[in-house]
């Protein structure tokens, strides 16, 4: 039985004592528990509270990936957007996939308003906390940027309405593309491409491999806020499928796998123990040291970069980087190939 007849033959019990689900939660949670090995997909992560925590992690004195974005934005924003303008010196918004609470995005906007003196920014989100929470960053610290947020599951589900007509400067940075792996990213990004027009551009922000002592410990804080992110994964299908996961029967393990070039992160039963998922009516055996796997978080070359973004229709411009070469934000341009027709030229011909 596949997993929607599964699903659907679930809601047509009515003993369960918590409501049968068919919702894109219920379906990853049954499809990553009923694999081996054991998996999770990572935008689970991302309710109020797995936001919450992520922006705590972003503050952490080991999570360098932040703090070296910022820096590089603060020194290269004029520039990014000059390159990003071109020649024609073309009035820009901003569209932001994942905008989380963009305090990045702010230095981008704010040196978006001193060249041209208006600017829409459309932050997508698949949380409407973080919209709002975007929403009301950019409102007070730059009231002259004109805010419509977009809500939209496009890790997972690729639904996207674009208000705007405007040139386009889109940013997915922070490294997010770094949780897919090579084929997701490519059409992830295929997708945005397909929501762009040639010319417009893309700033892509993206973790670069470097000695693993530093990616380790970003992935092992002190503090363990790392570590209550990743166990609250378990803490939400608790709530929301009304499952009996004994959180802390589970163990936060982050490590370095080199052949993939990133880094993961698992939740590993300390037990031999039994989980009952109320809404999917069923349970799933843990042995003492089974994992789930939770995270990617790939680390790329230059190489690398150029490779997912040339085979989905976008051409490396210009990288910025630390001084370490330890994260990079890249500048791209959509361009007309023979793998993605210009939608444009189509219209017209049309
Ligand atoms: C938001 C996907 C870039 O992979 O570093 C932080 C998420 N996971 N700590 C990352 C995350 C654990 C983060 N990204």
């Amino acid at each position: 039985m596949n997993v929607s007849a599964f699903l659907e033959s679930l809601s047509s019990q009515a003993t369960a004592t918590f409501p049968p689900q068919t919702s894109a939660v219920a379906q990853a949670v049954l499809q990553g528990l009923s694999a081996n090995p054991k998996y999770l997909p990572s935008w689970l992560f991302y309710d109020a509270e797995g936001s919450r925590l992520f922006e705590a992690i972003t503050r952490l004195p080991e999570y360098y990936l932040t703090h070296l974005e910022q820096s590089i934005f603060v020194r290269h924003a004029e520039c990014m957007i000059a390159v990003a303008a071109g020649l024609k010196r073309e009035h820009l918004s901003v569209l932001e996939l994942g905008a989380g609470s963009a305090s990045k995005t702010i230095i981008l906007l704010r040196a978006l308003i001193a060249r041209q003196g208006r600017v829409t920014y459309i932050p997508v989100d698949v949380s409407e906390a973080a919209l709002q929470w975007a929403r009301r960053n950019v409102h007070s610290a730059l009231p002259e940027v004109q805010v419509q947020p977009i809500r939209s599951e496009f890790t997972h589900e690729r639904s996207l309405h674009l208000p705007e007509k405007d040139r386009k400067l889109a940013l997915y940075i922070g490294s997010s593309i770094g949780n897919f792996d090579s084929a997701e990213a490519v059409e992830l990004l295929r997708w945005l491409r397909a929501q762009l027009k040639h010319g417009d551009a893309l700033l892509l922000g993206t973790d670069m491999v470097k000695p693993v002592p530093p990616m380790l410990a970003a992935y092992n804080d002190a503090a363990g806020i790392t570590a209550a992110f990743n166990k609250n994964i378990l803490v939400r299908i608790n709530r929301e499928l009304g499952a009996n996961f004994a959180v802390e029967a589970f163990q936060h393990r982050a490590i370095w796998n080199p052949a993939e070039s990133r880094i993961e992160m698992h939740l590993d039963s300390t037990r031999n123990q039994t989980v009952h998922v109320a809404a999917l009516n069923r349970s799933f055996d843990f042995r003492a040291g089974e994992s789930i796997h939770t995270e990617n978080s790939r680390k790329f070359t230059l190489e690398s970069v150029e490779e997912i973004l040339e085979k989905s229709g976008f051409e490396l411009e210009r990288s910025w980087f630390d001084e370490n070469f330890w994260f990079g934000v890249h500048l791209a341009r959509a361009v007309e190939t023979a793998a993605m027709p210009d939608e444009d030229a189509e219209e017209q011909a049309a």
